[in-house]
């Protein structure tokens, strides 16, 4: 149970046992563990009174995530405000862990790039597209909560999740040589970036002038990241794909599957409203390698993240499995994976 925010009155009720409204009756009537995030007027933090109900509390097993100083409800600024949502999630994930929940990433490298890259026309302007970083912070993040070292190769690092290596990249080019060099280390690859296939070819360095005329922007194709990632294939490792589609989705996905020789590949038609591109949500299409397929209908972009990392689990233990047999049973992972 998360309460956030948490009221001075919530935490003294708390910690009395009292049970007055639907809030403080759960809290006396949950087993589960509980999260609070105080925020409240700095006069009414730094009260005797507040401080020692939440040691109190704290000695009890609840788990405060403090207060931060900064602009408060009232318009001043002091200590009291509210520990940033990240923050909060965190806290909860962690509790979550500790209580038992999967951890089948630990000792797991994921290398996962998001966005969509941005190739330079001019000084101050580009050719993108409309990715928002947000599938694969995403993923990204269910897969540091399930254990993982993350690393995060993202045109939008100001989406980034706690917990997680980030590197900022702006064009194709960039996010090549990125993902080159983390990729060796890496157990799984989940390429969620959407990834320009075209630059232009030679972009003005200062800003093209409108008195010149419409410029004629000629274009020179981006190395495809993904297929290389495929056909240098490291033995042992989960390679992911996206499919961005807007039609014929399953046909044009497992053609893409089998061209780019990846192990999983997730399709969405972004032509779906509430799917894809700028939204929270995405309705999915999972098919794997070896012929599986699972529609994932309409629902949040971490649920689409923890079904994909679900199959990336499975192959990455089957894989690991049978490499130690092929080498006569040693693990040459190090170990560190643990079987579903
Ligand atoms: N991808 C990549 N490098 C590129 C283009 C795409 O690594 N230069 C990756 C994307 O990150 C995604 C997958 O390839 O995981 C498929 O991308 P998508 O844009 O759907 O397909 P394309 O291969 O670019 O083909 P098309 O644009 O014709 O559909």
């Amino acid at each position: 149970v998360a309460v956030a925010p948490a009221t001075a009155r919530l935490l003294a009720d708390y910690r009395t046992g009292r049970s007055g409204d639907l809030l403080t009756a759960t809290l006396l009537a949950t087993r589960a563990p509980v999260v609070v995030a105080p925020a409240m007027h700095t006069e009414m933090w730094e009260q005797p009174a507040v401080q020692e109900n939440l040691e109190v509390l704290t000695a009890r097993g609840v788990i405060v995530v403090p207060p931060s100083h900064g602009r408060l409800a009232g318009g001043d600024v002091g200590m009291g405000r509210m520990a940033e949502p990240s923050d909060i999630v965190a806290a909860v994930e962690a509790a979550l862990t500790a209580g038992g929940c999967v951890r089948d990433f630990e000792g797991r490298r994921v290398l996962v790039t998001a966005g969509g890259t941005r190739e330079p026309i001019d000084a101050v302007r580009f050719i993108g597209n409309r990715s928002s970083g947000r599938q694969g912070g995403a993923v990204a993040e269910e897969a540091a909560a399930r254990g993982a070292e993350v690393v995060l190769v993202t045109t939008c690092p100001e989406r980034a999740p706690e917990g997680v290596r980030v590197i900022p990249v702006e064009t194709a080019a960039e996010m090549a040589a990125a993902v080159d060099f983390e990729a060796d280390t890496a157990d799984a690859v989940v390429m969620a970036a959407a990834v320009a296939d075209f630059r232009p070819a030679d972009p003005a360095e200062g800003k093209l002038k409108k008195d010149a005329g419409p410029p004629e922007v000629r274009l020179a194709p981006t190395a495809d990241i993904l297929a290389s990632l495929g056909s240098n294939g490291t033995p042992g490792r989960v390679l992911v794909g996206f499919a961005a589609e807007t039609g014929d989705l399953e046909a044009n996905a497992r053609a893409k599957l089998e061209a780019k020789k990846l192990d999983v590949i997730v399709a969405n038609d972004v032509s779906k409203s509430g799917a894809g591109f700028e939204h929270d949500t995405n309705e999915v299409l999972v098919l794997t390698a070896a012929g599986g397929r699972r529609h994932v209908p309409l629902t949040t972009k971490r649920e689409v993240a923890r079904i994909v990392l679900d199959d990336v689990s499975d192959l990455m233990a089957s894989r690991t499995a049978g490499l130690a047999a092929a080498s006569g049973g040693v693990d040459p992972s190090g170990g560190g994976g643990e079987a579903p």
